[in-house]
C-alpha cells in the first residue's frame, strides 16, 4: 500500500442527548488521540447520517451545537484537531454518491445495523438509511484516514469501508484509498445500562435512570449511581471475581475509566467494600470529573454564534484536506471537472 499520513477520523450523530457512554466510550478517547500527537485528528458531527431517520429541525440544530460544545468542553482543541459538521463539507455527499455506485446491494443487505433498525419494516425506511454505510465510508476515505476509533457496533461498517476502498482500487487499477483500521474501544470503556448490565447505556432508552446524561446535575448523578442495580456481595479484590456479575463489572469499569486506571487497580483499592460504600465513592468521582465538563458545555452553548464560527473554521480546514482527494477521485473515475 502507498504511504498514508497517520490520520484519525471519527464521527458522532447529533440525535438525542449525550451520555456518559459517549464520553468514556468516544470523546475521552478522541482527546487521548489528539494529545498523543501521533496522528492528525478529524472529528465530525455527522448530521447527514442523523437525518437518515426523522429529526426535528430545531432539535437537530441544537444537538449539533451541543456536541460541538461537548467536544470542546471534554478537551478537544479545535485548532489542534479538525472539528466540523458533515453537511458543511459537501464533498462527503459527493464521494458518498460515488461509493453508492461501488458498494453492492448484497453487501448493504448484510449489514446487521440495517437489519436491526429496519426490522420487518424495511419498505418504510428511507433509502438514506440503507445507504448509510456507503456515506460512512466516504466520511473516512475522503480524508484518507488510517485509523477509525469506534464502538464494537460500528466494526462491520468500517470493514465495509475497507471493502469499498479495495473494490474501488481494484476496479480502477489504482492504489488510492487506504484500508482504514477500526480501533475498537476496550470492553472496559463500554459503558453499560445502570439497571441491566447486559445492555449498552443508551440515550434512547425510555427510562432515564438507566443512564448518566452529560447534562445531569450532581444530585441526579449521585441518585442514579445509588439506585444502580448491583448484587448483595462485596466487591471482589481481583477482576476474575467479576465473572457473571455484569452490573458490578460495569460500575468498576466506569470508576476505572473515569480515574484513568485499570479495573485491577480499582479492585486493589476497593476490594472487600460493600456496594453502598463504593457507589458513594463512584458518584463523588463522577461528579468531580463531569461537572466541569457540563458547566463548560452550558457556557459554550449560551453563545451559539461562537460555536458556529468554530464549526465554519473547522469545515474550511476539512475541505483543505478533502478537496484534492475528491478531485483526484473524479479524475480516476473519469468525471470531467
Ligand atoms: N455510524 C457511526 C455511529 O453511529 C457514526 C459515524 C458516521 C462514524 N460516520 C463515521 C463513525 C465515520 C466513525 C467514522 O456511531
Amino acid at each position: 500500500m502507498a504511504d498514508f499520513t497517520p490520520r484519525v477520523f471519527s464521527g458522532i450523530k447529533p440525535s438525542g442527548g449525550l451520555t456518559l457512554g459517549n464520553y468514556l466510550g468516544a470523546v475521552k478517547r478522541f482527546v487521548d488521540w489528539q494529545d498523543r500527537g501521533t496522528h492528525e485528528c478529524i472529528y465530525c458531527m455527522v448530521d447527514l447520517h442523523a437525518i437518515t431517520v426523522w429529526q426535528d429541525p430545531a432539535d437537530l440544530t441544537r444537538a449539533t451545537r451541543e456536541i460541538c460544545a461537548f467536544f470542546i468542553a471534554s478537551g478537544i482543541d479545535p485548532e489542534r484537531s479538525v472539528l466540523f459538521n458533515q453537511s458543511r463539507v459537501p464533498e462527503h455527499a459527493q464521494l458518498g454518491w460515488i461509493f453508492n455506485c461501488v458498494a453492492r446491494m448484497g453487501w448493504m443487505n448484510r449489514m446487521t445495523q440495517w437489519k436491526d433498525k429496519a426490522g420487518r419494516n424495511a419498505e418504510a425506511e428511507s433509502l438514506g438509511l440503507f445507504a448509510y454505510p456507503a456515506l460512512m465510508a466516504a466520511d473516512i476515505l475522503l480524508y484518507h484516514a488510517t485509523h477509525v476509533p469506534i464502538g464494537e457496533d460500528q466494526k462491520q461498517h468500517v470493514e465495509l469501508t475497507r471493502d469499498i476502498a479495495a473494490k474501488f482500487n481494484h476496479d480502477y487499477g489504482v492504489d488510492f484509498f487506504p484500508l482504514a483500521e477500526p480501533v475498537i474501544e476496550s470492553v472496559a470503556a463500554r459503558v453499560m445500562n445502570l439497571r441491566d448490565g447486559s445492555r449498552k447505556m443508551s440515550k434512547s432508552d425510555t427510562v432515564d435512570a438507566t443512564r448518566i446524561n452529560m447534562t445531569d446535575d450532581a444530585d441526579t448523578i449521585a441518585r442514579k449511581f445509588r439506585k444502580a442495580k448491583t448484587d448483595p456481595d462485596p466487591l471482589p479484590s481481583e477482576v476474575a471475581g467479576l465473572e457473571g456479575r455484569a452490573e458490578a463489572r460495569n460500575l468498576v469499569n466506569i470508576y476505572a475509566a473515569l480515574s484513568d486506571v485499570d479495573a485491577e487497580s480499582v479492585l486493589r483499592d476497593h476490594g472487600g467494600e460493600m456496594f453502598g460504600h463504593f457507589k458513594v465513592a463512584l458518584a463523588d468521582l463522577a461528579v468531580a470529573k463531569l461537572s466541569p465538563i457540563s458547566a463548560e458545555m452550558r457556557r459554550l452553548t449560551a453563545d451559539p454564534a461562537e460555536i458556529d464560527r468554530v464549526l465554519a473554521r473547522g469545515a474550511d480546514r476539512a475541505r483543505g484536506i478533502a478537496t484534492p482527494i475528491l478531485e483526484r477521485t473524479y479524475d480516476i473515475v473519469g468525471l470531467v471537472r
